[in-house]
């Protein structure tokens, strides 16, 4: 093969028609994916918790006697930070680095983690507690 026939720019055309088939079904596939959810932006919650049931023990619980919670009835306290986007805040209680499980930590045991925080260690089970935290990972 010549120089001449690699930089006629000949086989660049073709290897594009070759690659549109592909990028048709890589939208369709895209397509697909939204329909049944569960892709990119619905991903599964946190830890296999129960977000639902997560609402209702955040009530149950009182946590919105001292937090703002979006989406939990009268959840208006003025104590603690609001949780609104607690899911993409970078430390928890400004010492804790935020991931689902150190959140379920947290929940369970603050002031294992600051000794001084006003926020009290409560008896709540890790079950209880990974449904409360796949709750408040949806609040980005
Ligand atoms: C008596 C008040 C009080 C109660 C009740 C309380 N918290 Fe807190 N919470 C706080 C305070 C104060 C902080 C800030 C901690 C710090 O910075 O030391 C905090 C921090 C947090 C954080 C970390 C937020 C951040 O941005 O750092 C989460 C998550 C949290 N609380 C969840 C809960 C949940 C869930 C409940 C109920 C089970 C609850 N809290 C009950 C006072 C409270």
């Amino acid at each position: 093969m010549s120089t001449a026939d690699l930089s006629s720019g000949s086989l660049f055309p073709a290897a594009i028609r070759a690659t549109s088939p592909h990028r048709v079904l890589g939208r369709f596939a895209a397509v697909v994916c939204i329909v049944l959810a569960g892709c990119g932006d619905n991903p599964p919650p946190a830890l296999g918790g129960d977000p639902d049931n997560g609402r209702l023990l955040l009530r149950q619980f009182g946590c919105g006697s001292c937090h703002r919670i979006p989406g939990v009835a009268a959840a208006r306290g003025n104590v603690g930070p609001s949780l609104e986007g607690v899911a993409t805040r970078v430390y928890l209680g400004g010492v804790l680095p935020n991931t689902p499980e150190n959140m379920v930590r947290w929940i369970r045991n603050p002031k294992q983690f600051d000794p001084e925080t006003a926020m009290p260690d409560l008896p709540i089970a890790e079950g209880q507690a990974r449904d409360i935290v796949a709750y408040l990972q949806g609040l980005k």
